[in-house]
């Protein structure tokens, strides 16, 4: 696919086959740029622990510029998709107020492979973040540097092919490079009427099994790969659910295959030490819950 798009300069065709192996046509980006507007996501409480394991599985890192500073070795050879927007928190009015956050100069000081930011079609700053993305465009194109939009969805909007085909056909009218959105019934129409590669977002943390259906499904609608989070670092064994969705995204496995491999993984992992032996005590109620179970309640019904 990517030889076919021959006006595309060298540098920006160089970068995008490093987040889309040409090999293959396909993804496995890692996405780890929630805390922007979340903060301390749950279980991404300390990304340099959660990313450092993860880091050799996946193709490229999704992240924002202060947890790739703080968090991310710079000796590392996997491309980072660098978060440009933000501005609204979760606490805040309205999640869908974002403005481009991250100069191209700092961009390519962070030697991102690909700038992402997310546009709200349909909310009230719909018109702000769509002009956002075409002016992004146009600078990272002078620098070689492909983009990535996020079809954002805020809670009182649809995930629905009908809905998510205008938002990833708005985004690439504009000249995005890439699409990040969510798998949905009739998902391949959201391909077919989308001319730039589609690659899919997780979502809410679901069973692991569920997890490799969906990314199975979003690779035969259609899709890439997958921009994954929360089910990967979310699970109890997110090195081997990794591995687990890279054996679907790069070895054409399928659901049953990859689940397979995710519980011969788990079996095979070290067991995690217990604290103080607390786990022997059998007064001791095992708890793998967080401190505040309730912390990012509100993000998963949204995102
Ligand atoms: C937030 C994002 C996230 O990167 C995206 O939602 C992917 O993560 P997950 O798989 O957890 O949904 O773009 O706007």
């Amino acid at each position: 696919m990517l030889e076919n798009r021959s006006n595309m300069d060298w540098g920006l065709k160089n970068r995008l086959s490093s987040i889309i192996k040409p090999q293959n046509n396909r993804a496995l980006m890692l996405a780890v740029d929630h805390g922007y507007f979340l903060g301390p996501t749950e279980k991404l409480e300390d990304p340099k622990k959660v990313i450092a394991p993860l880091l050799k599985h996946c193709d490229s890192l999704m992240v924002t510029r202060g947890v790739q500073r703080a968090s991310v070795p710079a000796t590392t050879g996997t491309p980072m998709v660098l978060r440009v927007s933000g501005g609204s928190s979760i606490i805040g009015e309205d999640l869908s107020q974002e403005d481009i956050t991250v100069s191209i100069e700092d961009a390519i000081r962070l030697n991102a492979s690909a700038l992402a930011m997310s546009i709200f079609v349909g909310s009230k700053y719909e018109y702000q973040t769509i002009v956002n993305l075409g002016k992004l465009v146009s600078e990272a194109e002078k620098y070689g540097l492909p983009v990535l939009a996020v079809t954002a969805v805020g809670k009182e909007l649809g995930k629905d092919a009908r809905y998510l085909s205008l938002a990833c056909r708005v985004a690439a009218e504009q000249g995005a490079h890439i699409v990040k959105t969510y798998y949905c019934d009739n998902f391949e129409k959201v391909v077919q009427s989308c001319p730039v590669p589609i690659i899919v977002a997780g979502g809410k943390k679901i069973p692991e099994r569920d997890a490799l259906q969906l990314t199975y499904n979003a690779i035969k609608g259609g899709a890439v790969g997958v921009d994954m989070g929360r089910n990967i670092w979310q699970s109890e064994h997110p090195v081997s659910m990794i591995r687990a969705v890279r054996a679907i995204v790069h070895n054409n496995q399928n659901v049953d295959q990859a689940f397979k491999l995710y519980k011969k993984l788990v079996s095979e992992e070290p067991r995690k030490k217990s604290n103080n032996n607390k786990s022997n005590n059998p007064n001791q109620k095992k708890s793998n819950k967080p401190n505040n179970p309730n912390q990012n309640k509100p993000h998963q019904n949204q995102k």
